[in-house]
């Protein structure tokens, strides 16, 4: 139907283009170029790209504005996927897609279980994974880190901490794969698919069963925890308890573990910040700079209950209007110049490292952002401090083939330079 076609101008052309270079296998190992081009294409930061009805936004400041609004709706995805899947049924609960006080409550019974206390009462556990994972390895020869370190560190951290069994490990691993593949788009991927929905449907019964047994006897960690919590005498329904769980075992974990090489990566091509951190590894801004520099979630998404007027990166008023799906490009917002001069160089001194959007902002700001703080500083100061001479042997290494949670697949390096 001819009358139906909509024609776009040269201009939102160029941006759609511009927009879905990101995507391509080539631009994932090194995307930052492709956000300079974009923030060069329109000053105040703000692309809208009408033929897929969404507006991507690289400013630090329109990011933050937006993450921070009431008016900013989470959860799009859900109303998008089929209903009656397991891996509906599965992502559902999961606070992440909840809006107002729906999202206040299952945020709050998680959250009186994951206490600051609870979480700086891990630092012992960290420091004995992360000493078993390093001795294993040869300092001799090169080794994978991603493998031997990255993987299975915050993996075996939140294992330990929700109280699951350590025999289980590969397939918790395998689950959260599913998990990151979920979130990260395998829509036209039958065969990811099916592998996700059967995934989805083991780790629903795991974790159900497991949250039966544990409020029959509640044991040492945070499930049970979960399991007890209460607010205003409202509990987690089991449903909720099981997805919730999930979601701590899959977000702290395709996460921390894509930032521990992805950082890596960054500080071989800047030998001058890693004699730096050699020099004084305990440095108190390392984990923030390094989530500032790698961005290991890249980009989130919102949708505007109303009219959002804010500021451009231009300085100008903007207003993104009601409806408007938003891509918040934080990896984007996190290199702005305006707001971190000289933005691509690591520099452990820099005031206002902490100002990043690695975290997100407003309501949805990472739960788990005090442990996966206290998981990045163990490991670089225990690298620093046992292998100085650490060398990345292969600088360009193969990407997962996912943009929203980057990294990559395996990082060769030599512990002993
Ligand atoms: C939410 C990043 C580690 C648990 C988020 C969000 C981001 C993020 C960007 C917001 C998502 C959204 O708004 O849609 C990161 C990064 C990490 C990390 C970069 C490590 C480098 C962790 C860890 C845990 C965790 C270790 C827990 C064990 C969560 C939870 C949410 C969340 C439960 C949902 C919060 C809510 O919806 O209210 N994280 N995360 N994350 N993160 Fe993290």
């Amino acid at each position: 139907n001819p009358a139906a076609q909509v024609e776009f101008t040269p201009e939102q052309q160029r941006v759609q283009a511009s927009v879905q270079a990101l995507w391509h296998p080539q631009t994932i190992p090194d995307p930052y170029p492709a956000y300079a081009a974009l923030r060069d294409l329109n000053p105040p930061g703000v692309l809208p790209v009408p033929e897929w009805g969404m507006t991507f936004v690289t400013s630090h400041a329109v990011n933050s504005a937006v993450l921070r609004s009431p008016l900013a709706r989470s959860g799009a995805i859900i109303s998008q996927m089929p209903g009656d899947t397991q891996a509906t049924r599965l992502l559902q609960p999961m606070m992440l897609f909840h809006n107002g006080p729906s999202h206040a409550r299952l945020r709050g019974l998680v959250q009186a279980a994951f206490t600051p206390r609870v979480v700086e009462a891990q630092r012992e556990l960290v420091q004995a994974v992360l000493n078993d994972l390093l001795d294993a390895l040869p300092t001799d020869r090169d080794v994978d880190l991603v493998a031997g370190l990255a993987a299975p560190l915050p993996a075996r951290v939140i294992m330990r901490m929700l109280g699951l069994r350590g025999d289980d490990e590969a397939k918790f691993m395998r689950w959260t794969q599913s998990v990151a593949d979920l979130l990260g788009g395998a829509e036209g991927n039958p065969e990811l698919l099916a592998r996700i929905e059967a995934d989805a449907s083991e780790m629903r019964a795991y974790f159900r069963d497991l949250a039966d047994e544990l409020r029959a006897d509640p044991q040492p960690g945070l499930l049970s925890a979960m399991a007890a919590a209460q607010d205003g005498g409202e509990r987690l329904s089991s449903d909720e308890l099981l997805s919730n769980a999930v979601l701590l075992l899959a977000a702290g974990h395709e996460t921390t573990s894509n930032l521990i090489p992805g950082g890596l990566l960054e500080l071989a091509r800047q030998p001058q910040a890693w004699a730096a951190l050699v020099s004084r590894p305990d440095h108190p801004n390392v984990a923030d700079e390094l989530l500032r520099v790698v961005s290991p979630v890249q980009l989130d998404g919102r949708t505007l209950a109303g009219d959002l007027t804010t500021t451009g990166a231009d300085g100008q008023p903007i207003t993104l209007p009601a409806g408007t799906h938003v891509q918040t490009l934080l990896a984007a917002a996190n290199r702005d110049p305006g707001v971190f001069p000289d933005p691509d160089r690591i520099d452990w001194d820099r005031p206002n490292s902490a100002r990043h959007l690695a975290f997100a902002a407003g309501a949805h700001y990472c739960l788990g952002a005090s442990l996966a703080r206290l998981e990045i500083a163990e490991v670089y100061a225990a690298l620093a401090r046992r292998f100085p001479n650490l060398t990345v042997t292969d600088p360009t290494p193969p990407f997962k083939a996912n943009l929203v949670l980057r990294g990559p697949q395996e990082l060769k390096v030599r512990l002993n330079g």
